[in-house]
C-alpha cells in the first residue's frame, strides 16, 4: 500500500458532542493510501467500527428529500427491473429504502441498534450486527439465500472488503444479484473533494478496484449506472461467475474511462494530494479575507464532509460562527474535534448571516431551491468544490 494522502488529526466525523464531552474525545492519523495489486484507495489504518456505528450514531439517510426521492426511485427501479420476491439490505439505516418493499419482502442488516429498533417497529427483520461470514452464515441458516442483496453506501464502510465480498456471495442465491452503490473514486478525484474522506469511508471504490476484488470473490459486474447522490456515486450491479445477466458494456466503458483518468497509477494520486494542500491554503485564505471584512459566517450542513474539511484546515470557531443543520440529534451539540456550535436553521440561519460554508455541498441544488430568500438579500455560499470560491448570483449549479 502506498501512501499519497494525510488529513492530519481527525475526530470521529459523525461524533457530534456535548461540552463536558470535549476531554475524551478519540483522534486518529488519517492517512490515505492505494494499492497497487488490486488499484484500491482506502486508510491506511482503519478506525474500530463500533467506535463510528453505535447507539448514538446521527446520520439519518431521510435527512434530505434529495435522499428519499433517491431511494424510492431505486426501490422502484429494482423491483420493476429485476422483480425480487425478498430482498435482504446491508446497513438498512432508518429504513428509507426498506420501507418501500412489504415486511415479508424486506430484511436489513442495521448495527447501530438506535435505527435498527425504530426499523423494527416498522415491521421489518432487522439484524443489529455487522456484516460478516459468521453473520452471513446464520442469516442463510434461517432464512435461506436471497435473490437480491442491495446496499447503499455501506459496503465502503467495511475494512475487511474481502470477507465482505465472501460474505455477500455465500448469501447470494446462484441466479441471484449484488446491487451496491457508494462514492465514486473517478468523481472525487475530478472534484477534489478530499472531504469524502473520513473515518467511516474505509475506502473509496473505483470500478476498477471493485472489478477486481469482485472477481477475487467469484462475482463479476454486469451493468454499472452513475448517479449524483453523495457528490458523484456508482450503483454497481454484480452477480455470481457465469451468472444470467448479460452484460451491457457499462464496465468496459468505465473501466476505460477510469484508465484515462490514471487511476491505476501512482502518480495520479500524488497530484490529487497537491491539489489537496493547495484547497486547503486557499480556502484559509479565503475564510480570513471574508472574516477581516467584518463578515458573519457559518457553515450549512454539519457533515462528516465538513468535519473532515475543518479538522484538516484547522477551521474553528474563529472563521465558522456555528453551523446549521436540520437534524434534531446534532443540534445543540459541538462539531467533532473543532467544537464548532450546531444549531438548527431556523436559530441560526437569520439576517446576520453573510456568507454560509456548504458543508453538505452535495445538496446545493436543494439548498439553493430552500434558501433562495438567503441569497436574493445578498447572501452567498463559499464551497471548495471542485475549487475554492464563492458561489455569486444565479443560476448556481451543482458541482
Ligand atoms: P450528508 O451530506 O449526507 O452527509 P455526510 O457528509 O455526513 O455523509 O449530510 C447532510 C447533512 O446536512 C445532514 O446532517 C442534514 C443536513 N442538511 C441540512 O441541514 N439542510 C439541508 O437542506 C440538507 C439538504 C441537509
Amino acid at each position: 500500500m502506498k501512501k499519497f494522502l494525510s488529513l492530519g488529526k481527525q475526530p470521529i466525523a459523525n461524533a457530534f458532542i456535548t461540552p463536558d464531552e470535549g476531554q475524551d474525545e478519540f483522534f486518529y492519523n488519517l492517512k490515505v493510501g492505494f494499492d497497487k495489486e488490486t488499484k484500491l484507495v482506502s486508510h491506511m489504518d482503519f478506525v474500530d467500527p463500533p467506535l463510528m456505528f453505535n447507539d448514538s450514531y446521527v446520520y439519518h439517510t431521510s435527512s434530505s428529500k434529495t435522499m428519499i426521492k433517491h431511494f424510492e426511485e431505486t426501490a422502484k427501479m429494482i423491483q420493476e427491473r429485476f422483480g425480487p420476491n425478498r430482498i435482504l439490505e446491508i446497513g438498512s439505516n432508518d429504513g428509507t429504502f426498506l420501507r418501500h418493499f412489504g415486511i415479508a419482502h424486506g430484511m436489513g442488516i442495521e448495527p447501530c441498534e438506535n435505527f435498527a429498533e425504530s426499523t423494527r417497529q416498522m415491521g421489518f427483520m432487522i439484524y443489529s450486527e455487522f456484516w460478516s461470514n459468521k453473520l452471513s452464515v446464520e442469516i442463510v441458516g434461517r432464512h435461506g439465500r436471497f435473490y437480491t442483496i442491495y446496499s447503499a453506501n455501506c459496503i465502503c464502510h467495511i475494512p475487511n472488503i474481502k470477507e465482505t465480498l465472501e460474505a455477500v456471495y455465500f448469501a447470494l442465491d446462484e441466479n441471484g444479484i449484488f446491487i451496491f452503490e457508494d462514492p465514486s473514486l473517478l468523481e472525487m478525484l475530478e472534484r477534489n473533494s478530499y472531504d469524502q474522506i473520513y473515518d467511516e469511508h474505509a475506502h473509496i471504490f473505483s470500478i476498477t478496484a471493485l472489478n477486481n476484488l469482485l472477481k477475487e470473490a467469484g462475482m463479476e459486474i454486469f451493468s454499472i449506472d452513475k448517479t449524483q447522490v453523495h457528490g458523484g456515486s456508482n450503483r454497481v450491479y454484480a452477480q455470481k461467475e457465469g451468472g444470467p445477466h448479460p452484460h451491457d458494456g457499462t464496465l468496459e466503458l468505465e473501466l476505460e474511462q477510469e484508465s484515462l483518468a490514471g487511476l491505476n497509477e501512482v502518480k495520479t494520486y500524488t497530484a490529487f494530494a497537491k491539489r489537496v494542500r493547495n484547497s486547503k491554503t486557499k480556502l484559509l485564505e479565503l475564510l480570513h479575507d471574508i472574516k477581516d471584512g467584518g463578515n458573519k459566517i457559518v457553515s450549512y450542513g454539519a457533515t462528516s464532509k465538513s468535519t473532515s474539511v475543518f479538522n484538516y484546515c484547522g477551521i474553528g470557531t474563529d472563521l465558522i460562527d456555528y453551523i446549521v443543520d436540520t437534524t434534531p440529534d446534532k443540534q445543540g451539540k459541538l462539531s467533532p474535534g473543532v467544537h464548532i456550535p450546531v444549531v438548527s436553521p431556523e436559530e441560526g440561519f437569520d439576517d446576520s448571516v453573510d456568507y454560509a460554508f456548504l458543508g453538505a455541498w452535495n445538496y446545493l441544488d436543494e439548498i439553493t431551491k430552500k434558501e433562495s430568500e438567503f441569497l436574493r438579500r445578498g447572501g452567498q455560499f463559499i464551497t471548495h468544490v471542485p475549487e475554492v470560491r464563492v458561489l455569486r448570483g444565479e443560476p448556481i449549479c451543482q458541482p
